[in-house]
């Protein structure tokens, strides 16, 4: 990850021909990479001594491919002091299937299905617009790694993550939500990432534990599709209040959920309930809803399952055309049936879980 690069870069570069104790790393205030342009605020322990600690940057970050112009500013309070770390695990625990609570968030909810394109990924975006719109303290975290779509979704293509003075990543905020996605790591949107085992157990961690999420009342979770690496990665290992299962009406996209269902149970993650998606369409010229995909088969499948229904969610063009732009509709048409159907689900969420 480039901003641990540079972190690693400053934090060689000792000032003591200075007069002072600390390293460059030590005196970072803020730091944001946006392309190949970082801009870095550094407290500035004594006057005069600016355009000595520019240089020193530039040269420290000469080695770093990815940052061609480098910015610094100057500030005249020092960095807060880094927080004392997580107590360590109990001696003899079994680490690998301790549940961590992510700090200062109250619930961590995880949108998942087993299948992909069923719109888990339209589904946690507006979900936690809906929750952030009703005054809750929220974040959205995209934990598709290998196919994040949060920064489509929301606008946020080519936004940079930043790291703070606690060397903590910093989210970034967008409609009142706290985001955060791998898409804001890579150099471009083609860059594959492939990550397996304890590198992809470690990439996931930091997204989770080491980010300045402050206090939270719900965290989303954007899953990849299907029970992979990813997802019982995160289920043994975090603590989890709920998980979330979207699905389309076809019996195609229920034979995975039951998949999804089952593996939550395994991992001891309650169901909060399914939502079913793209239910049905609403005739602009009638209002009546056509069941395009069938009626009922949803029902059948929560029933089995002992599964509650969150709410349906009609096929709504205006869905597809608002993510590409960048403005879910839960923002752009508040009114319309899809906005309403995502304030019911938050409002559902929000009480099962209080
Ligand atoms: N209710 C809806 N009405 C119309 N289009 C929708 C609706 N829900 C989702 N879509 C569209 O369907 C496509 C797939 O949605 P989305 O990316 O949210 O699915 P996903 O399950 O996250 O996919 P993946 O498995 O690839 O992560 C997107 O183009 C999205 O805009
Ligand atoms: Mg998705």
């Amino acid at each position: 990850m480039a901003v641990k690069d540079i972190m690693d870069a400053l934090r060689s570069e000792s000032l003591e021909d200075l007069g002072l104790k600390e390293n460059l790393a030590q005196l970072v205030k803020d730091i944001k990479l946006v392309g190949s342009e970082l801009d870095v605020l550094l407290y500035l322990p004594k006057t005069g001594l600016e355009d000595v600690l520019r240089a020193k940057v530039e040269k420290a970050l000469s080695e770093i491919p990815d940052v061609e112009k480098v910015n610094v500013k100057f500030a005249s309070a020092p960095p807060q002091q880094p927080q004392p770390q997580q107590a360590p695990q109990m001696p003899g625990a079994q680490p690998a299937f301790t549940k961590r609570k992510v700090p200062e968030v109250k619930h961590l909810i995880a949108v998942g299905s087993g299948k992909g394109g069923v719109g888990k990924s339209t589904v946690a975006a507006n979900l936690a617009l809906a929750l952030a719109k009703l005054g809750y303290r929220v974040g959205l975290l995209d934990a598709d790694i290998y196919g994040p779509s949060v920064p489509t979704l929301l606008g946020l293509k080519g936004e940079r993550a930043t790291v703070n003075e606690r060397n903590r990543i910093v989210p970034v905020e967008k409609f009142g939500v706290k985001v955060l996605s791998i898409g804001f790591m890579l150099p471009s949107e083609e860059t594959p990432v492939i990550w397996r085992g304890p590198m992809l157990m470690k990439a996931l961690t930091q997204f989770l534990f080491d980010v300045e999420w402050g206090e939270l009342d719900y965290l989303i979770l954007d899953l990849p599709p299907g029970t992979g690496d990813v997802q019982l990665t995160l289920a043994q290992n975090v603590d989890i209040s709920g998980a979330v299962v979207v699905t389309t009406p076809q019996d195609v996209a229920l034979a995975d959920v039951k998949k999804a269902t089952s593996m939550f149970k395994e991992v001891q993650i309650p169901v909060l309930g399914v939502i079913e998606n793209m239910a049905y369409f609403i005739c602009p010229s009638d209002k009546q809803k056509y069941y395009i995909f069938g009626k009922g088969k949803t029902a059948e499948f929560a029933s089995a399952y002992g599964l509650k229904i969150l709410g349906s969610i009609p096929i709504d063009p205006e869905v597809a055309e608002k993510s590409d732009e960048g403005e879910p509709v839960v923002v752009s048409n508040p009114d319309s049936d899809v906005a309403r159907a995502f304030y019911g689900i938050a409002r559902i969420v929000a009480q099962e879980l209080s």
